[in-house]
Protein backbone atom coordinates (compact mmCIF):
# COMPACT_ATOMS: atom_id res chain seq x y z
CA UNK A 1 0.00 0.00 0.00
CA UNK A 2 0.88 3.63 -0.60
CA UNK A 3 -0.04 5.86 2.13
CA UNK A 4 1.58 9.47 3.02
CA UNK A 5 0.42 11.17 5.90
CA UNK A 6 2.20 14.73 5.58
CA UNK A 7 2.21 16.81 8.89
CA UNK A 8 3.37 20.16 8.71
CA UNK A 9 3.78 22.86 10.76
CA UNK A 10 5.82 25.70 12.71
CA UNK A 11 8.21 24.90 15.40
CA UNK A 12 7.36 23.14 18.57
CA UNK A 13 3.91 22.49 17.55
CA UNK A 14 4.22 18.99 18.28
CA UNK A 15 4.53 17.11 15.27
CA UNK A 16 7.10 14.52 16.10
CA UNK A 17 5.30 13.50 18.77
CA UNK A 18 1.59 12.99 17.04
CA UNK A 19 3.96 11.56 13.65
CA UNK A 20 5.93 9.03 16.12
CA UNK A 21 2.87 7.84 17.90
CA UNK A 22 0.68 7.54 14.47
CA UNK A 23 3.57 5.50 12.60
CA UNK A 24 3.77 3.08 15.29
CA UNK A 25 0.02 2.89 15.08
CA UNK A 26 -0.38 2.38 11.28
CA UNK A 27 2.71 0.10 11.12
CA UNK A 28 4.10 2.98 9.24
CA UNK A 29 7.82 4.41 8.53
CA UNK A 30 7.94 8.22 10.14
CA UNK A 31 10.80 11.02 9.13
CA UNK A 32 11.54 13.70 10.64
CA UNK A 33 12.61 15.91 7.81
CA UNK A 34 13.43 18.73 10.12
CA UNK A 35 16.21 16.70 10.86
CA UNK A 36 17.61 16.90 7.46
CA UNK A 37 17.92 20.45 7.37
CA UNK A 38 19.48 20.52 11.36
CA UNK A 39 21.94 17.66 10.16
CA UNK A 40 22.79 20.34 6.73
CA UNK A 41 23.28 23.54 9.82
CA UNK A 42 25.10 21.56 11.51
CA UNK A 43 27.88 20.01 9.53
CA UNK A 44 29.41 23.82 8.63
CA UNK A 45 31.09 24.65 5.71
CA UNK A 46 29.12 24.58 2.39
CA UNK A 47 25.36 24.19 2.65
CA UNK A 48 24.36 22.65 -0.80
CA UNK A 49 27.65 20.25 -0.51
CA UNK A 50 26.50 19.52 3.05
CA UNK A 51 22.75 18.64 1.72
CA UNK A 52 24.24 16.65 -1.30
CA UNK A 53 26.68 14.46 0.70
CA UNK A 54 24.52 14.20 3.76
CA UNK A 55 25.43 10.67 5.55
CA UNK A 56 23.72 8.41 8.21
CA UNK A 57 26.32 9.86 10.54
CA UNK A 58 25.42 13.48 9.88
CA UNK A 59 21.72 12.63 10.92
CA UNK A 60 22.84 10.47 14.11
CA UNK A 61 24.62 13.36 15.95
CA UNK A 62 23.63 13.95 19.20
CA UNK A 63 23.42 17.75 18.85
CA UNK A 64 21.05 18.20 16.26
CA UNK A 65 17.84 19.21 19.06
CA UNK A 66 19.52 22.25 20.23
CA UNK A 67 18.23 25.88 19.78
CA UNK A 68 21.25 26.44 17.84
CA UNK A 69 20.98 23.77 15.51
CA UNK A 70 17.02 24.61 15.01
CA UNK A 71 18.55 28.42 14.18
CA UNK A 72 20.88 27.24 11.59
CA UNK A 73 18.71 24.54 10.12
CA UNK A 74 16.45 27.05 9.16
CA UNK A 75 19.00 29.19 8.03
CA UNK A 76 20.39 26.57 5.47
CA UNK A 77 16.17 25.84 4.88
CA UNK A 78 16.05 29.32 3.18
CA UNK A 79 18.47 28.46 0.27
CA UNK A 80 17.25 26.80 -2.64
CA UNK A 81 19.56 24.08 -3.94
CA UNK A 82 19.87 22.91 -0.16
CA UNK A 83 16.05 22.14 -0.08
CA UNK A 84 16.70 20.09 -3.73
CA UNK A 85 18.74 18.23 -2.66
CA UNK A 86 16.86 16.72 -0.34
CA UNK A 87 13.81 16.62 -2.57
CA UNK A 88 14.49 13.05 -4.19
CA UNK A 89 15.16 11.09 -0.87
CA UNK A 90 12.10 12.38 0.65
CA UNK A 91 9.74 12.13 -2.17
CA UNK A 92 11.04 8.49 -2.43
CA UNK A 93 10.61 8.11 1.45
CA UNK A 94 7.09 9.14 1.34
CA UNK A 95 5.97 7.16 -1.44
CA UNK A 96 7.52 3.85 -0.17
CA UNK A 97 5.15 0.87 -0.09
CA UNK A 98 3.44 0.55 3.14
CA UNK A 99 3.20 3.50 4.45
CA UNK A 100 4.81 6.72 5.34
CA UNK A 101 4.37 10.11 7.84
CA UNK A 102 6.76 12.78 7.32
CA UNK A 103 6.66 15.85 9.13
CA UNK A 104 8.02 18.85 7.93
CA UNK A 105 7.30 22.71 6.61
CA UNK A 106 6.48 21.89 2.99
CA UNK A 107 5.48 17.90 2.95
CA UNK A 108 1.73 18.54 2.02
CA UNK A 109 2.43 21.41 -0.35
CA UNK A 110 5.80 20.46 -1.96
CA UNK A 111 7.58 17.26 -1.19
CA UNK A 112 4.26 15.22 -1.99
CA UNK A 113 1.01 17.49 -3.12
CA UNK A 114 -0.69 13.76 -3.53
CA UNK A 115 -0.15 12.72 0.28
CA UNK A 116 -3.62 10.96 1.50
CA UNK A 117 -3.60 12.72 4.66
CA UNK A 118 -2.64 16.30 5.61
CA UNK A 119 -2.32 17.83 8.93
CA UNK A 120 -1.13 21.10 9.77
CA UNK A 121 -0.37 21.32 13.43
CA UNK A 122 0.09 24.24 15.34
CA UNK A 123 -0.53 26.01 18.80
CA UNK A 124 0.24 29.73 20.13
CA UNK A 125 3.69 30.70 20.02
CA UNK A 126 3.75 30.50 23.93
CA UNK A 127 2.31 27.76 24.43
CA UNK A 128 4.63 26.16 21.78
CA UNK A 129 7.73 27.68 23.57
CA UNK A 130 6.94 26.61 26.72
CA UNK A 131 6.75 22.74 25.59
CA UNK A 132 10.14 23.18 23.72
CA UNK A 133 11.54 25.12 27.39
CA UNK A 134 10.39 21.50 28.79
CA UNK A 135 12.95 19.82 26.67
CA UNK A 136 15.85 22.14 26.46
CA UNK A 137 15.76 24.23 29.22
CA UNK A 138 17.30 27.39 30.09
CA UNK A 139 15.26 30.88 29.85
CA UNK A 140 11.85 30.30 28.44
CA UNK A 141 11.65 34.21 27.10
CA UNK A 142 14.94 33.22 24.75
CA UNK A 143 12.89 29.78 23.54
CA UNK A 144 9.84 32.12 22.87
CA UNK A 145 12.12 34.74 20.81
CA UNK A 146 14.22 31.96 18.76
CA UNK A 147 10.49 30.15 18.08
CA UNK A 148 9.11 33.66 17.26
CA UNK A 149 12.52 34.44 14.79
CA UNK A 150 12.43 31.03 13.38
CA UNK A 151 8.83 30.93 12.62
CA UNK A 152 9.09 34.20 10.97
CA UNK A 153 12.20 32.73 9.02
CA UNK A 154 10.26 29.69 7.83
CA UNK A 155 6.99 31.70 6.93
CA UNK A 156 8.74 34.26 4.82
CA UNK A 157 10.91 32.52 3.06
CA UNK A 158 10.66 32.85 -1.04
CA UNK A 159 11.22 28.25 -1.31
CA UNK A 160 8.78 26.75 0.04
CA UNK A 161 7.70 28.68 2.80
CA UNK A 162 5.70 27.34 5.91
CA UNK A 163 2.17 27.43 4.81
CA UNK A 164 -0.94 24.87 5.21
CA UNK A 165 -1.55 23.35 2.16
CA UNK A 166 -4.97 24.45 1.01
CA UNK A 167 -6.43 20.63 1.91
CA UNK A 168 -4.80 20.38 4.66
CA UNK A 169 -6.96 19.83 8.22
CA UNK A 170 -5.77 22.28 11.07
CA UNK A 171 -5.43 21.21 14.03
CA UNK A 172 -4.54 23.49 16.99
CA UNK A 173 -3.33 21.59 19.91
CA UNK A 174 -2.93 24.81 22.15
CA UNK A 175 -5.34 23.34 24.44
CA UNK A 176 -5.23 19.76 24.01
CA UNK A 177 -3.41 17.02 25.29
CA UNK A 178 -0.91 14.54 23.65
CA UNK A 179 -3.03 12.05 24.21
CA UNK A 180 -6.16 14.11 22.34
CA UNK A 181 -3.87 15.53 19.45
CA UNK A 182 -2.72 11.58 18.51
CA UNK A 183 -6.01 10.62 18.97
CA UNK A 184 -7.47 13.46 16.33
CA UNK A 185 -4.58 12.66 13.79
CA UNK A 186 -5.30 9.26 14.05
CA UNK A 187 -9.43 9.51 13.79
CA UNK A 188 -8.22 11.37 10.45
CA UNK A 189 -5.67 8.85 9.37
CA UNK A 190 -8.34 5.89 10.19
CA UNK A 191 -11.13 7.46 8.43
CA UNK A 192 -9.00 7.80 4.92
CA UNK A 193 -7.71 4.18 4.95
CA UNK A 194 -11.63 2.98 5.52
CA UNK A 195 -12.55 5.48 2.94
CA UNK A 196 -10.17 3.34 0.23
CA UNK A 197 -11.25 0.30 1.17
O1 LIG B 1 11.24 20.43 15.89
P1 LIG B 1 10.95 21.79 15.31
O2 LIG B 1 9.54 21.89 14.82
O3 LIG B 1 11.33 22.90 16.21
O4 LIG B 1 11.92 21.99 14.06
P2 LIG B 1 12.30 20.98 12.90
O5 LIG B 1 11.05 20.34 12.36
O6 LIG B 1 13.38 20.07 13.36
O7 LIG B 1 12.85 21.95 11.75
C1 LIG B 1 14.01 22.76 11.94
C2 LIG B 1 14.04 23.79 10.82
O8 LIG B 1 14.25 23.10 9.58
C3 LIG B 1 12.75 24.57 10.60
O9 LIG B 1 12.70 25.76 11.38
C4 LIG B 1 12.77 24.87 9.10
O10 LIG B 1 13.49 26.03 8.82
C5 LIG B 1 13.53 23.71 8.51
N1 LIG B 1 12.65 22.74 7.85
C6 LIG B 1 12.20 23.02 6.57
O11 LIG B 1 12.48 24.08 6.03
N2 LIG B 1 11.44 22.11 5.89
C7 LIG B 1 11.10 20.96 6.45
N3 LIG B 1 10.37 20.08 5.76
C8 LIG B 1 11.52 20.65 7.76
C9 LIG B 1 12.28 21.58 8.46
Amino acid sequence: MIFTVAIDGPAAAGKGTISRAVAAQFGFAHLDTGLLYRAVGAKGGDPVRAAQTLSDADLARDDLRTLAAGQAASRVATIPEVRAALVAFQRAFARREGGAVLDGRDIGTVICPEAEVKLYVTASAQVRAHRRWLEVGGDEAQVLAEVIERDKRDAERAVSPLKPAPDALVLDTSEMTVEEAVDAARAVIAARIEGRS
